[in-house]
């Protein structure tokens, strides 16, 4: 039983694959966390207060318990779980257990992504009502855990049962208390164009955040962090992390108290959020996802990458190859008509690329990323045939026309600015701050939803559409709503969320076989909310192969290799003037969603030919790239060698990529232990050497990468 109730000692222990979370109710009916790391049977803890509370203590009782939902006004000091103020302007409030009820499988959260169930026997969910009588306030705190996996999720349902409105001000999807603080965070930090590189920190006394405030998960930190074991690497080790299924403004936080316990937090950034609740009313928090594991980092990464694979992702093409695609970006930009579009396409078709995608420059007067985005109406200067008669020409050739739009944003300079200057989001008054002359349509607004669903859904419709690449451009200033009152103002974030979801939800059940993938200034948006709706997202705008190896590898601790457009980009590399050679690019590029990003129609006859083997290659592996289990060998962060490996799920094939990225004289070749191999399998590499599982795993690979930008990437399988 994934959940058991221990009615005599009030607790209720969680557990699932090698996990358990214990929650108690204590004897004043606050719901206390016990416990969460390896598995415990159902009756092995029992709460004693004494274990909390220091003999003689200055410090309140709120502050030293370790509650589940940590609330404010008596005592706690930190963030609490969750915030409320009432009518009469006082934020205290106080939280007392009502019920609680266990259910199979894992009901969906209305309006928001979230991870899900096939049948009920995959997990089983606890929901625990508490409520804070003076305001109504009720909050049921929604527990699930995955039997097989053992991950828990954590979403809460707040709800005016009053008679006055209350203003929501905090608003955690996770809060977890620890009995220690000997530990280090992990998170996922960067900017435009190197986003998700590893952050690894001793935590200690006050406290650590990340946090967004951009009205989007960002490039410059991830909706997740960890805490580790100081002595935890990637094979070994106690690791507990939270991943929030969101794509705003977030935080996560470690805060570290006097007595040495730390608490891991994420959820709404209240410096950006509030929200007013009606009687009768409710609100939803974000998913929280949490993984714990005793295999180190990537026994976590393994779970998560599973899960957001199979549990997170969904539609018709979850679980299909995805097709190897060639975009135009990085090969014309905006200057192409449809014969230079049609020449790549053609190149494209030989080499045996699938999909051949169109990006930004289609619509409108754009010539340049000064106007027309809300002008969803072809070019005809360009196109003189429409996006029809280009889609049929593709076709013809034998590939998949994929198209590129931008539609949470406006252009000053367009049709749709002109008639409708009020549909951005902005400050009565204040000037609207541009970022690439480009302003944020207001998504919390339905008029602007509909209309956007609209536009991309007759695009899609009429033109033979079977891939969208779905961008977002730039970030939130003057994050108001024009049609909200001012005391709901800081809602119009969220709001936004919200709306943007509903969008995406109508616009991708619409069309059901077309495959989405999204694209925030490269990976400023890379985050499990958006890949509920579409399967994969454009990693990053760097697409040099050795800054990639850094971007695939930082990203790969949460999100699963298929989750990650991948390119092959012409040299010298347009954002680091890099030339890294042609082999090195897709022996990079072929661990995410292939592709090309470059005009096939200059590259010289031999490239050609090693783009074709390419292709070819990658119609092989992708099966085993996007089920395999991935193991992060060698970190990028920490020398010239980078190696990961993906195993399959009976462990009879191994796809082994190594890199060097510059050359050293007199040094040794690179000895490598591969994981997750069965010992006593002989395994036959593509050279037709045999090696033992065992040895390849405990005495290690020897491999030769010689000169600067080499790469070895090779499949060993079990004979
Ligand atoms: C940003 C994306 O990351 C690029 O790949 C490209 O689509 C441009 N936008 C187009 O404006």
């Amino acid at each position: 039983m994934p959940i058991e109730t221990n009615p005599e000692a009030s607790t209720w222990t969680l557990s699932g694959g090698n996990t358990s979370y214990v929650l108690h109710r204590d004897q004043e009916n606050r719901l206390l966390h016990l416990y969460w790391g390896p598995r415990l049977p159902g009756n092995a803890l029992r709460y004693d207060p004494a274990e909390y509370f220091p003999v003689a203590s200055f410090d309140l009782p709120a502050s030293v318990l370790p509650a589940e939902l940590p609330v404010c006004g008596s005592g706690w000091y930190g963030l609490p779980a969750v915030g409320v103020c009432g009518a009469s302007g006082e934020d205290v409030t106080d939280l007392r257990f009502v019920s609680a009820v266990i259910s199979p499988g894992k009901p969906p959260l209305p309006g928001l992504p979230a991870t899900y169930t096939e049948k009920d026997s995959e997990a089983e969910t606890l929901s625990v009502l508490l409520e804070d009588r003076l305001t109504g306030l009720r909050v049921t705190a929604n527990y699930t855990v995955f039997t097989e996996s053992g991950v828990i999720t954590r979403s809460l349902v707040i709800e005016n049962s009053g008679i006055s409105p209350f203003t929501v001000t905090s608003l955690l999807s996770a809060s977890v208390p620890f009995w220690r603080s000997d530990l280090d965070a992990v998170h996922l930090s960067g900017a435009w164009a190197r986003e998700r590189r590893i952050v690894r920190t001793p935590v200690s006394n006050g406290e650590l955040r990340i946090s967004s405030a951009r009205g989007a998960s960002g490039h410059e930190e991830n909706p997740f962090l960890a805490l580790c074991e100081r002595g935890a690497d990637e094979f070994t080790g106690k690791v507990w992390s939270v991943s929030l299924v969101y794509s705003g403004s977030f935080l996560a936080s470690c805060r570290v108290d006097n007595f040495g316990h730390a608490r891991l937090s994420a959820g709404m950034n209240p410096e950006v959020f509030s929200w007013i609740l009606n009687p009768g009313e409710n609100l939803i928090s974000p998913e929280a996802v949490l993984v714990y594991s005793g295999d180190g980092f990537n026994g976590m990464s393994a779970l998560y990458h599973k899960l957001y694979r199979t549990r997170l992702a969904r539609g018709y093409w979850r679980d299909r190859p995805r097709p190897v695609l060639i975009n135009n970006w990085e090969g014309t930009y905006f200057d192409f008509n449809e014969e230079r579009l049609l020449s790549i396409a053609q190149k494209a078709a030989e080499l045996g690329i699938e999909l051949f995608v169109l990006d930004d420059g289609w619509f409108g007067k754009r010539n340049s990323d000064r106007c027309s985005l809300g002008d969803w109406v072809v070019n005809t200067e360009k196109l003189p045939d429409g996006l029809s008669g280009l889609s049929e020409k593709i076709h013809a050739l034998g590939l998949r026309f994929g198209l590129w739009f931008e539609p949470e944003m406006i252009s000053p300079d367009s049709d749709l600015y002109r008639i409708h200057p009020d549909w951005c989001l902005h400050a009565q008054g204040r000037s609207r701050t541009e970022a690439r002359w480009q302003l944020i349509l207001d998504l919390s607004r339905r008029e602007v939803q509909d209309y956007i669903i609209s536009a991309v859904s007759s695009v899609i419709a009429s033109s033979g559409i079977d891939y969208v690449k779905w961008d977002m451009n730039r970030n939130m200033t003057e994050a108001f709503s024009a049609v909200l009152p001012p005391e709901r103002k800081k809602e119009t974030q969220h709001r936004y969320m919200l709306g943007l979801y509903h969008v995406l939800e109508k616009i991708t059940s619409a069309f059901p076989n077309v495959l989405f993938e999204s694209c925030s200034g490269g990976g400023g948006r890379f985050d499990p909310g958006m890949l509920y709706y579409m399967p994969q997202t454009w990693t990053s705008d760097d697409t040099d192969a050795v800054e990639r190896l850094k971007l695939q590898y930082g990203t790969s601790v949460v999100y699963p290799a298929c989750t990650m457009g991948a390119h092959v980009s012409a040299v010298p590399n347009h954002q680091t003037g890099r030339s890294v050679s042609m082999k090195m690019r897709g022996d990079v590029a072929l661990s995410g969603c292939f592709g090309f990003e470059l005009d096939p129609v200059k590259l010289t006859p031999e490239e050609l030919e090693e783009a074709r083997r390419m292709v070819m290659r990658v119609k092989n592996l992708r099966g085993l790239i996007r089920e395999g289990t991935f193991w992060r060998l060698l970190s990028p962060f920490e020398g010239q060698y980078t190696a990961w490996s993906f195993v399959s799920e009976d462990r009879r094939e191994v796809l082994l990529c190594a890199y060097r990225v510059l050359s050293e004289p007199n040094a040794a070749p690179l000895r490598l232990c591969l994981h997750g191999l069965q010992p006593d399998a002989w395994y036959e590499a593509e050279d037709g050497r045999r090696y033992l599982g065992a040895a390849l795993m405990y005495h290690g690979i020897t491999l030769f990468l010689r000169g600067d930008y080499s790469s070895a990437v090779f499949l060993l399988k079990a004979v």
